[in-house]
């Protein structure tokens, strides 16, 4: 594994949902080196005037090749509320490109289902792969206000079906009901998922149920984000992995057998 501790410089900062933010920022050699599914660890330099800011794991929601990154994050806690305050030309560091990222097998059409937040990886493969196949997004939120802005996403040729819980936006329920309302998909197809826990245990079942290849995105406590403390090793179907390491994106069948 490859992976960098570089300074990044903010770009750009903006509230683009409830809660939810976007941070893009200046770190070439991580952008370059990106792909769908990885993560970066994002702390402050050793003299951040917003210490304590333990370093945090992020997807890569966006990443070019000029050299700019996007993270895409919601409110929690004390370091993203901290984060939403970051001005440009704030100077943090970085740690990655890390992880396992997605596969996205074959060349069929890819069918991604997002849950709330899960949207940030995926947003990224489907950007990655929408020039070469037909990439469907199934994204659920909570509210219409939740969901983050991707018409340029849609422009992009990428098909995107929203789900609100409060049947405010799009259709009422959960992706995972969209995706399943959807399906199968056409042979060939394969199939990516990110949000909770419940979630993709629902999206793995459709997926089993349709025979098709399924990758998840996998979040979980992190310390040291590079495979030294086993902060983040969880029991799954297939034994005990680190997520850092092994993941974040497993095959579905390795998390629920
Ligand atoms: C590989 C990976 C990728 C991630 N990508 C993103 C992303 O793209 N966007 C994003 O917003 N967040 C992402 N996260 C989660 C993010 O790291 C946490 O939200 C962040 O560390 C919270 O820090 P905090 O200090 O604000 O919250 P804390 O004060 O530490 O926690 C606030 C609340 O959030 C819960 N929480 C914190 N971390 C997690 C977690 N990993 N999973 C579930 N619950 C958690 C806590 O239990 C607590 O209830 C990712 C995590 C991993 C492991
Ligand atoms: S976070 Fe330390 S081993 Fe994964």
């Amino acid at each position: 594994m490859i992976c960098r501790r570089v300074q990044a410089e903010v770009l750009d900062a903006a509230q683009v949902a409830v809660d939810t933010f976007r941070l893009r920022l200046r770190a070439p050699e991580v952008a370059r080196a990106a792909r769908p599914g990885q993560f970066v660890m994002l702390g402050p330099l050793e003299d951040g005037a917003l210490d304590p800011f333990l370093p945090r794991p992020f997807s890569i929601h966006r990443a070019n090749t000029d050299g700019d990154l996007e993270i895409l994050y919601a409110r929690v806690g004390r370091v993203t509320q901290d984060m939403t305050r970051l001005a440009p030309g704030r100077r943090l560091w970085l740690l990655g490109p890390q992880g396992r990222g997605f596969a996205a097998p074959g060349a069929g059409e890819l069918w991604l289902a997002a849950g709330g937040l899960g949207v940030a990886p995926l947003v990224f493969l489907a950007e990655h792969e929408a020039p070469r196949r037909k990439v469907r997004l199934f994204y659920g939120v909570r509210s219409a206000d939740r969901a983050v802005p991707l018409e340029w996403l849609r422009r992009s040729g990428v098909q995107i079906d929203l789900a609100t819980d409060d049947g405010s936006a799009g259709a009422r329920g959960t992706a995972a009901q969209l995706l399943e309302a959807a399906g199968p998909p056409p042979a060939g197809a394969a199939l990516a998922s990110c949000g909770p826990w419940k979630f993709l245990r629902a999206v793995h079942a459709i997926a089993t149920r349709w025979n098709a290849p399924l990758e998840l995105s996998l979040e979980t406590r992190m310390a040291c984000g590079m495979g030294a403390c086993l902060g983040c090793a969880i029991r799954l179907a297939a034994g005990r992995r680190r997520v850092c390491l092994d993941g974040p994106v497993f095959d579905g069948r390795e998390v629920f057998g």
